[in-house]
């Protein structure tokens, strides 16, 4: 999507940390941008901090909880209200939710399932009609992780989320190309953001049953590192991937071996076997897909 003037981009978490950094330099480049977010405190915050910068008129903040589908119509009719037609979604909001397999709980499935993937597709399902009803394009993004990449240990719940993100992406990519809605998955390192904080969303109905309560009042103590990414830069990587319709949107190139040592692994997992010729013919429509061309043949997209 090149032209991004006066487009609306609705932001998933996007009165803290990354969905800031991305609500920030949409409106910097002359966009408007709906922060949805489940956070009143973290509404308040920005809708100060853009008014400080005589950019309230831009910004319209939502108060939703992404698991609410209810809710998440109305923040849509809302948002078309205040600026006509959404163009961006940016499925963003989530958790640092994570803490050894031994000790999760059908509690925090349910959290972190609910958040970051069911609000994702709440997200999809409610506001890509209302794109494709307008007819002039559009983007997704969704937020995943480096997790996905290079997978951490211990963080279960947040591995399996990140990992449908890119699933999800490559799925629909090709799908929505003809009605010219780009889609991205993006995987940021760390970033200094307030996903320390995530405790504090957990419903109160999550937590008499959680085995990560633990782990939660420990993430909160834990500081920013200031060698972390700032939010702005993550916006600004997603911005350029948005321009140019990146199928994947990454930011440390610190990660780079370790996602190459996993597709290695996955690459050496195939059986050293002939191939069924016959069998290729009858199942050639799923063997390769060619989003995954399009993007081994651009050039490096490392800003
Ligand atoms: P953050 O905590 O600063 O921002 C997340 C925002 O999402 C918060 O304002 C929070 O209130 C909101 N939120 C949480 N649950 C919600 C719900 N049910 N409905 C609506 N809003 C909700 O954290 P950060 O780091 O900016 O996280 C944004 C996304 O980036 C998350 O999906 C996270 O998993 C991902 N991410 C973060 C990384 C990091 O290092 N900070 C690295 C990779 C991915």
């Amino acid at each position: 999507m090149q032209d991004i003037a006066a487009k609306t981009a609705f932001i998933t978490g996007g009165a803290s940390g990354i969905g800031l950094g991305m609500a920030r330099v949409f409106v910097r480049e002359g966009m408007n941008a709906v922060l949805a977010d489940i956070r009143q405190d973290h509404l308040d915050e920005a809708q100060a901090l853009f008014g400080a910068d005589g950019l309230a008129d831009r910004v319209l903040t939502v108060r939703l909880d992404v698991t609410d589908r209810d809710a998440y119509e109305r923040a849509a009719d809302a948002a078309e209200r205040r600026f006509g037609k959404v163009h961006i979604l940016c499925n963003n909001a989530g958790m640092g939710l994570g803490g050894p397999i031994k000790q999760t709980r059908h509690a925090d499935w349910d959290w972190g399932i609910g958040v970051m993937i069911t609000g994702v597709t709440n997200g999809i399902t409610i506001m890509l009609p209302r794109i494709l009803k307008h007819g002039e394009g559009g983007h997704i993004v969704n937020t995943s992780s480096k997790a996905a990449l290079v997978p951490v240990s211990g963080f279960a719940i947040y591995g399996t989320c990140k990992a449908a993100m890119t699933g999800l992406s490559e799925a629909i990519r090709a799908e929505l190309a003809g009605d010219n809605i780009g889609v991205s998955c993006f995987c940021p390192g760390p970033v200094q953001s307030n996903i320390r904080e995530t405790g504090r969303t957990r419903p109160e109905h999550l937590k008499a049953d959680s085995g990560l309560l633990q782990e939660e009042a420990e993430l909160e103590r834990r500081p920013n590192s200031p060698l972390w990414m700032d939010p702005i830069e993550c916006g600004e990587r997603v911005l350029a991937g948005i321009r140019r319709n990146d199928l994947y949107i990454l930011t440390h190139p610190e990660f780079k071996a370790g996602t190459a040592e996993k597709f290695a692994a996955i690459l050496k997992s195939f059986p050293d076997e002939p191939i069924n010729e016959a069998r290729a013919d009858s199942i050639r429509y799923i063997l390769t897909n060619a989003i995954f061309k399009d993007m081994a043949q651009a050039p490096g997209r490392a800003s």
